[in-house]
């Protein structure tokens, strides 16, 4: 897909984005030899061309299978000043970037490497880069809450620079309920909640996520449509949906962008942002997204400017630097 230059588009923010997710095939092939590990491809078109997914399981095997590329502190950095180099040709000002501690440390990567590395590009990503950045914990709910709260607690205790948790991977069979001691333990210790829920579950797992997680935002949340009482609240509410459409349709949750429910959400008042979820692997970085959105949907200046006023609205800056992106 093309990239128009920043100054054609309003600048935005991106809420929803794995930084582990933003792993493009060439530097996993640079990663990959500088630290003697084989990627069972052989070079980076051929990995590109495996990203053809079935669902959001089949997805989630590759980009699991794709990390053990991520062994050091410097290939997290790299990783990390990679997506922000990206980010901030397409016009992203501040980007709320997750980390899946749990997947790294099954591998043996400690969690001091993994967040050492990509905090010290974060801490200087606005002088660098011109964006402002706020890292979040994503938590994955396939597994124990047991092992997410003994991560939390390990995160507390180093003093880890996140803003607040998340909650990903599978959604089928893994309902919010399974983790409000996570949540509240995140909650006590004054943390900012997302999480995943209605992407490829039901509208009651986005319910579930405000009333039992006291989740302050919600990534995907497009089963939210299917319920009209909960979509009346959640409007009334303005709470945060960060929406991925195109990885909606590379995860086939959706069968395609003119299929989207994203026009229904805008219908009904919900506070919604645009977003890229894992750009390479759905080959599409957040302007990408924009663009294919607009074509789709045919959505007006107007519409597209109250997205990306959305994108800060949605964010958990504090309240005088959403209003200074206004
Ligand atoms: N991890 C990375 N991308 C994800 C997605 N779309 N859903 C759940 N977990 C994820
Ligand atoms: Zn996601």
């Amino acid at each position: 897909m093309t990239t128009s230059a920043p100054s054609s588009r309003p600048p935005r923010a991106e809420l929803h984005v794995h930084v582990e997710g933003t792993l493009e095939p060439g530097l996993a092939f640079e990663l990959a030899a500088r630290n003697g590990v084989a990627l069972p491809y052989p070079d980076p078109a051929s990995l590109r061309a495996a990203y053809d997914f079935a669902d959001l399981g089949s997805f989630l095997e590759l980009y699991t299978a794709n990390m053990a590329v991520l062994r050091t502190a410097a290939d997290f950095a790299d990783l990390t000043r990679a997506y922000l180099t990206r980010a901030a040709r397409a016009g992203v000002r501040h980007a709320e970037i997750s980390f899946d501690p749990q997947a790294h440390l099954a591998r043996g990567v400690p969690l001091e490497d993994v967040v050492g590395g990509i905090a010290s590009v974060l801490a200087t990503s606005a002088a660098d880069h011109g964006v402002s950045t706020l890292l979040i914990a994503s938590f994955h709910r396939d597994k124990p809450v047991v092992d997410a709260l003994d991560v939390l607690d390990r995160l507390l205790a180093t003093r880890a620079p996140i803003v607040g948790i998340g909650l990903d991977n599978a959604e089928i069979g893994y309902p919010p309920g399974l983790f409000t001691d996570l949540y509240a333990r995140a909650r006590e210790a004054g943390l900012r909640r997302t999480a995943h829920a209605g992407e490829e579950g039901p509208a009651a797992n986005v319910r579930d996520a405000l009333d039992l997680l006291h989740a302050e935002r919600i990534d995907h949340g497009i089963a939210v449509v299917q319920d009209p009482d909960l979509l009346t609240r959640v409007a009334a509410e303005q709470v945060p949906f960060t929406v991925c459409p195109v990885s909606n349709v590379r995860l086939r949750a959706v069968p395609s962008l003119t299929e989207h429910p994203l026009p229904a959400m805008i219908e009904a008042g919900l506070l919604v942002s645009i977003n890229s979820d894992d750009p390479p692997y759905f080959g599409a970085y957040v302007d990408d997204v924009d663009d294919a959105v607009t074509a789709a949907l045919g959505l007006t200046r107007d519409q597209r400017a109250a997205l990306a006023a959305a994108s800060f609205q949605g964010s958990f800056l504090p309240r005088d630097r959403v209003v200074a992106h206004l």
